[in-house]
């Protein structure tokens, strides 16, 4: 049998760099509360190895992601990145286990930037994310130093993580947006407007904890159903429905076991009929309220 390949998810370009869609999503290699070493770190590695065998070219990070595992786990499985383009964030601190603080002052994000080309060897980071605005300090304060790192060459391009469509706009003055990184899933639809607006404006969506499906996924439901008419599982079809929904969307499904990491890319040779796929939205509307 032919493995399954990332490439059947489409293409899309992020500023200049051609993707496949489907990415991966690197908070789970590190450890229980996305705090400190993973409980397997050998397994991890070997789901960072097997990505670039699976087409997924892709991979979305963060310096808080244990804080520094995440990044260094990356840089230690797949430095030099041939092909694949590393997505990192910063601006956000940490003090503990599922502990996450914004910290939004020019000079920590400018510091965020030095220390994450420094932890994945690199001299520019070719998708640096704001992983959240900070509300204690003026935005625009965020939005320049990150223009400034542009220019500077220590950013390729820039996006930015749990925002309205207005923070885009405002941010767009300073510096192009790439990419819109925000929660979303067949069950959680509260960023529909911002999914849109980025489809019309050709900004990458990155919907994060795309493989949520909550109580649809329960035996005998729609997305049940349609799972084993597939031979597939409701997680997989939750992914076929979010690649379905829009050709911006660029879900990075995280996992640190190759089995989970080798369902998640199936998914993406799932297809969905129109019906198919317009039942799940009806039904995960619904579930969503
Ligand atoms: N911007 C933000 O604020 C933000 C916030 C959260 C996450 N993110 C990013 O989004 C990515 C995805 O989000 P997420 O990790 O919250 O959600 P997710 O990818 O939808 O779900 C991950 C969870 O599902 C499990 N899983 C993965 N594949 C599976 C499979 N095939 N079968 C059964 N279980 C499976 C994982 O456990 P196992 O490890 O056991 O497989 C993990 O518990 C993260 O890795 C991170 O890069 C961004």
């Amino acid at each position: 049998m032919t493995p399954s390949n990332a490439a059947a998810s489409g293409r899309f370009v992020l500023g200049d760099i051609e993707i496949h869609r489907l990415g991966f999503g690197a908070m789970r290699i590190a450890g229980k509360g996305v705090w400190g070493e993973p409980a397997d770190r050998s397994e991890a590695l070997r789901t960072l190895r097997r990505l670039p065998e699976l087409g997924v070219n892709f991979i979305d990070t963060a310096d808080s992601y244990g804080p520094f595992v995440s990044e260094e786990l990356i840089a230690e499985a797949l430095h030099p990145y041939s092909g694949l383009l590393i997505a990192t964030k910063g601006g956000l601190t940490r003090h503990g286990p599922d502990i996450w603080a914004p910290l939004g002052r020019p000079e920590y994000l400018r510091q965020c930037v030095l220390m994450s080309l420094r932890r994945l060897k690199i001299d520019r980071i070719d998708l640096w994310q704001l992983h959240r605005i900070d509300p204690k300090v003026p935005r625009d304060e965020q939005f320049g130093v990150i223009k400034d790192m542009q220019k500077e060459g220590l950013i390729r391009h820039a996006g930015l993580s749990e925002v309205g469509v207005e923070d885009i706009g405002a941010a767009q003055k300073f510096f192009p947006v790439v990419s819109v990184q925000n929660r979303f899933n067949l069950v959680d639809r509260a960023s529909e407007d911002v999914l849109d607006h980025c489809a019309k404006a050709g900004i990458g969506f990155i919907p994060w904890f795309p493989l949520a499906a909550g109580a649809l996924a329960k035996p005998g439901s729609i997305l049940d159903s349609i799972a084993k008419s597939k031979g597939a599982t409701p997680s997989q079809i939750a992914l076929a429905w979010v690649l379905k929904r829009s050709p911006v969307m660029l879900p990075i499904p995280g996992t640190g076991s190759v089995k989970h990491l080798e369902e998640n890319v199936a998914a993406a040779s799932i297809s969905l009929t129109n019906e198919e796929f317009r039942t799940l939205d009806e039904q995960g509307r619904a579930a969503a309220n």
